[in-house]
């Protein structure tokens, strides 16, 4: 039953790419005020580092650390500290849900991370990274 999934998944890749190697910049512009675009970019390189936090906790085998990262940085528990609300006012409804999506997923993956199991942590950590890819697809702030 993995397969069929894993060619969704590999179509729909292909097909991000396709829209990330275009010369035009097909990405919709987000009017933000400039303390909001500082807050959100600062949010932003704080994802990047937590990303790498949990591959590094995953390569030692620190399955419980990864997730646990992933909840309080990217997860559900962390939309308090990102002021997401705040921010979430400001973007348009499909920028909101991509948003949504990612903390659902990180939060799905600090779940898995638990069980212990690493080759399904890895594919529940490849679905956040997926909602990251997706996002910046579609949208810029300036
Ligand atoms: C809801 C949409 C959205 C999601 C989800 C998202 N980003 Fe971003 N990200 C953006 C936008 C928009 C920019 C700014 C792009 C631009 O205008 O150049 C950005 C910029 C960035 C930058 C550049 C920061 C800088 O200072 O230049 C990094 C790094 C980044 N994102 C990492 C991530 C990672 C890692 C994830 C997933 C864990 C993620 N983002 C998820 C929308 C998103």
């Amino acid at each position: 039953m993995k397969k069929p999934l894993n060619i969704i998944i590999s179509i729909f890749l292909i097909f991000i790419s396709s829209i990330l190697s275009a010369e035009e910049d097909t990405r919709e512009k987000v009017e933000l005020p400039e303390m909001m675009q500082k807050h959100m970019m600062s949010n932003m390189r704080d994802h990047l580092v937590t990303i790498n936090e949990i591959l590094i906790n995953m390569s030692t085998g620190e399955l419980d650390k990864a997730g646990e990262v992933a909840e309080a940085r990217l997860g559900m528990s962390s939309l308090e500290s990102h002021h997401a609300s705040h921010m979430a006012k400001f973007m348009p409804k499909a920028m909101q849900e991509a948003g949504t999506n990612m903390h659902k997923a990180a939060s799905q993956f600090a779940l898995k991370a638990e069980e212990g199991d690493k080759a399904n942590a890895y594919i529940a950590l490849s679905k956040i990274t997926s909602t990251c890819v997706a996002c910046h697809a579609a949208y810029r702030i300036r």
